[in-house]
């Protein structure tokens, strides 16, 4: 697998620790193509089964299948696995930054001293006990560990972690993705959003845009370059993450303007924005949060402004089994919200936070050959695993 392209900012692993890298990766595809599947014949042909036998019918629900599958020791095995890789693959990474910190550092404060954008910091901005009672998805230290002034290595882990824990998700496709802008795994996300906006609105020009949960700005630096003339603002309530997205920023000469805020309440006066996105955001988020957020969204956009999100998945349309396999993160990959948040009716949360059902839609999200996003209209009857679910609304 190619390795995320190189910038200023980007840690640079040795001859070795790049080995151990693409072994982990070449075993996450490998479970990916390989066992994952495997898992519906263990269910058909012996848990399904078993649970009729015993309950005389049909699972109703992925905790039925789930509370059934956690007892097969093929489940078992893939499971345990799939949580050793998850920290072999942060913890390497981790090595990878740890060793080159300083350099790091250093370099975030050259790109800082002639910055185009800018970067506002608040250490009064709390971080959220819903990320910081755990390491999400196993992340050592999570999104926002801080060891203070000029800290960059949460940034850094999830620069270039994301894309070793992301892109193995596509199995043995993942050799596809090509190490330049545009192409690595975390700004896939992004083209979908751009397309479910641009097929809402033909022709839209955002003049300022907000993303949410911008991370190291994957997502925002991609919104900048589709529409170039906007003022690009990142927000996260993650320090280390907007110290390093900012350097990023610079050292990939795009102008984005980071600030540490709360998505659930910003700083922002009513109607400041045209286009409002996030990007993963609402499954790291809780059930109180993200009702808080959607809110905000609509506060913040101008009337005929737009919001627009990606998460992956959500469980409509999955059967039983698709949906447990689908949860797995929620129990063992420290994403406590995951499973909650993909059962909840996406266009009732929409309509709670004060948008139209009539200019609401929900897509699920997936790539043609050459990366084109493809929008299909979400339904309760194909039960398929796209992987991502866009929605949004104008105002
Ligand atoms: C999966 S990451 C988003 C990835 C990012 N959009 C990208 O392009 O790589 C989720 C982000 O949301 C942030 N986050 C979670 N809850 C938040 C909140 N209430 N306010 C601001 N940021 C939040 C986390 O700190 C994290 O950086």
């Amino acid at each position: 697998m190619k390795q995320p392209y190189a910038h200023a900012m980007m840690p640079v692993p040795t001859h070795d620790e790049h080995a151990r890298q693409n072994c982990i990766a070449d075993f996450k595809m490998h479970m990916e193509d390989h066992v994952y599947p495997a898992n519906r014949l263990v269910f058909d042909q012996k848990t399904l089964p078993a649970f009729q036998r015993a309950n005389g019918r049909a699972p109703k629900s992925k905790h039925e299948v789930r509370h059934q599958m956690e007892r097969d020791p093929f489940t078992q095995m893939w499971s345990s696995i799939a949580r050793t890789l998850q920290e072999m693959q942060w913890t390497n990474v981790a090595d990878v930054v740890e060793r080159q910190e300083g350099e790091l550092k250093a370099r975030y404060r050259q790109l800082r001293a002639k910055a185009r954008g800018t970067l506002t910091l608040n250490p009064a901005v709390a971080v959220p006990r819903y990320n910081d009672a755990l390491d999400i998805h196993c992340m050592p230290g999570g999104y926002s560990g801080d060891q203070g002034e000029d800290d960059i290595f949460a940034g850094a882990l999830y620069d270039r972690g994301s894309h070793y824990y992301g892109a193995p998700l596509l199995g043995a496709k993942a050799h596809t993705i090509e190490d330049r802008p545009g192409w690595m795994f975390k700004e896939r996300q992004p083209r979908l959003v751009i397309a479910a906006v641009r097929q809402m609105a033909p022709g839209f020009k955002p003049k300022r845009i907000l993303d949410l949960g911008c991370t190291v700005g994957g997502s925002t630096i991609a919104l900048a370059d589709a529409f170039p003339d906007a003022e690009v603002y990142g927000l996260d309530y993650a320090a280390p993450q907007l110290r390093y997205a900012h350097a990023r920023a610079e050292a990939l000469g795009r102008r984005v303007h980071f600030v540490q805020q709360n998505a659930e309440a910003t700083d922002f006066p009513d109607g400041s924005f045209d286009l409002v996105t996030s990007h993963g955001l609402a499954h790291e988020t809780s059930a109180k949060a993200i009702r808080n957020i959607l809110r905000e969204c609509h506060r913040l956009l101008k009337p005929g402004g737009i919001t627009m999100h990606y998460d992956p998945q959500f469980s409509r349309g999955l059967d039983p089994h698709d949906s447990f396999m689908h949860d797995w993160d929620a129990y063992y990959n420290a994403e406590p919200f995951w499973g909650t948040l993909h059962e909840c009716p996406v266009l009732d949360l929409m309509a709670e936070a004060g948008f139209a059902r009539s200019k609401s839609v929900e897509f699920w999200g997936s790539f043609g050959p050459n990366l084109e996003a493809v929008l299909t209209p979400a339904n309760d009857h194909e039960s398929n695993i796209y992987r991502t679910t866009i929605f949004g609304a104008k105002k």
